[in-house]
């Protein structure tokens, strides 16, 4: 059955969403039928296929009540929209249908696990959320919810659990269980990963904390994922009002990747390893799944929550994800490279070869807006130093966005200040790198208004948005001093593919 709140969802989506011109959009990169879009929920292979639901708001392109906007893809690349998924329609939900994730049940149905949320007034009249974990069900395209909603509500929590910030479940199915980990605020006022376990997805019991914050990384996490990678565990989650730490984290809503073992018996997580996952400016709420060859693959939100009431006037929608990622970990560290159906989509390779870059130098061909490029930096000889190189994208002579290499120090720096965005907002990011023998790798994805940069075969990732208009569409490179670099570029085509 389809609520009346849910079809009016899609027929506002199916009137209006057709006006927004396929130039408007990204290339490759999912965005929202019509309106607002923040987190990716319930990424998930079913069907042969993929599906990625998402944070929606059709009406407007600000954040409002919340429903899961839909879309699918065979490759990753190429996506097709499908009707919203869910509309806040029940009294447990009235207020929002939050963040979640999605599985195969074993009769073939797909099961979407998402926060429902309530707003209910405290007897000092505040108004304050009631997060509770709820279920639905459905073939792909349709889900009803279950009519014993909520599945995990406050009689679950540990004790001193908050019952207004419970939010984000991810599932995942392990031999004949199901588990799934959620954020909730601890009484120290921060936050911690829950874990519950369940024989059918259904029935929830709460199995312990499998790692908490003690207010050293932000506070509330939010949108947790929990899962094996090359012989260790990984815990991706998003904290909320974090302080800068050097130049690892900034403050803000951030990203944090925790990297151990699992104290199987107590279902802890023991880490060795905590760093961000993006160093760029607009990167939040990844959540992954597994491909059927056996590949983890992230996406995220290509926003924050910051700077998200700051948009681009006249246009009908708001927020992107970035291009879904392989993971793997390195040195103990979170590798993250575009998903490699991206290469079927390259074409027109342009490579040079030991250009020496010492002042301003612009190279034939090499310009654009949806581009792959791979940047290598080494020094012209073993002895010689050059004080900082830039690479300048999305150029016309008054507008750039700016990646700056400084050598000396080993930073680099995104600078989107002269993107042409009328906000003051954050415009410039700073993070460390490891040359290789004095070797820098860059790869930079560009899809008209975002930049995705990926340093040392995935090492770092940095991802940006740039407001410039898509004309502005010239390339350079710069150094103070002398620098020989390596350029290998295509171009991504699409045909039909706009989202
Ligand atoms: C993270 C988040 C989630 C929540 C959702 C609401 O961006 O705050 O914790 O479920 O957004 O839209």
């Amino acid at each position: 059955m389809i609520s009346k709140e849910l079809q009016k969802a899609r027929e506002f989506e199916a009137h209006y969403g057709p006006f927004i011109p396929d130039d408007q959009r990204p290339a490759f990169h999912v965005t929202p039928t019509i309106g607002w879009m923040n987190d990716p929920n319930g990424f998930s292979f079913y069907k042969g296929e993929y599906h990625l639901f998402y944070q929606y708001h059709p009406y407007s392109n600000e954040w409002g009540p919340m429903h899961w906007g839909h879309v699918k893809s065979k490759d990753l690349i190429r996506w097709e929209r499908l009707p919203a998924a869910l509309a806040p329609d029940q009294e447990y939900d009235q207020n929002g249908c939050f963040s979640g994730s999605a599985v195969e049940l074993p009769d073939g149905r797909q099961l979407l696990v998402y926060t429902g949320v309530r707003q209910i007034r405290e007897e000092n009249g505040i108004l304050r959320d009631r997060q509770t974990q709820c279920v639905a069900v459905g073939d792909g395209l349709n889900y009803e919810k279950y009519e014993l909603n909520p599945v995990i509500s406050a009689k679950d929590l540990p004790a001193g659990g908050s019952v207004c910030d419970f939010r984000d479940p991810k599932i995942w199915k392990e031999g004949d269980t199901y588990y799934l980990v959620a954020g909730n605020r601890t009484p120290d006022g921060s936050g911690a990963i829950l874990l519950y376990e369940s024989p059918d997805g259904f029935a929830w019991r709460y199995a312990g904390v499998l790692a908490a914050c003690h207010n050293q990384y932000g506070r509330m996490w939010e949108c947790p994922d929990f899962f094996p990678l090359d012989g260790k565990y990984v815990l991706l989650t998003s904290p909320q009002e974090m302080t800068a730490i050097g130049l690892e984290f900034h403050a803000g809503n951030g990203t944090l990747c925790l990297i151990g073992e699992l104290d199987q018996a107590r279902k802890h997580l023991l880490r060795d390893n905590v760093q961000a996952i993006d160093y760029g400016l607009d990167f939040y709420a990844p959540q992954t799944l597994q491909t059927p060859d056996g590949r983890r693959v992230m996406i995220a939100w290509m926003q924050n929550w910051e700077t998200s009431k700051c948009q681009a006037l006249g246009i009908r929608f708001f927020g992107e994800m970035t291009l879904p990622r392989e993971l793997s970990i390195r040195d103990g560290r979170l590798i993250q490279t575009p998903v490699r159906e991206l290469e079927r989509y390259r074409s027109y390779q342009i490579l040079y070869k030991n250009v020496l870059v010492s002042r301003m130098t612009t190279l034939q061909n090499v310009r654009g807006r949806t581009l792959d490029m791979t940047i290598t930096l080494r020094p012209v000889s073993e002895t010689s130093t050059y004080r900082w190189f830039k690479l300048n994208v999305a150029g016309d002579g008054e507008h750039m966005t700016t990646v700056r290499f400084k050598p000396d120090c080993n930073t680099l720096r995104i600078d989107r200040t002269r993107c042409g965005f009328p906000h003051d907002i954050v415009n410039v990011r700073d993070f460390m790198v490891r040359p290789r023998r004095g070797e820098l790798k860059l790869r930079v994805i560009l899809d008209r208004h975002s930049m995705e940069l990926f340093v040392n075969d995935g090492e770092q990732a940095a991802t940006t948005m740039i407001y410039t208009d898509p004309s502005a569409d010239a390339i350079s490179f710069e150094a103070d001093g002398s620098v020989l670099m390596d350029v290998e570029k295509y171009d991504l085509v699409c045909e039909g593919g706009a989202q």
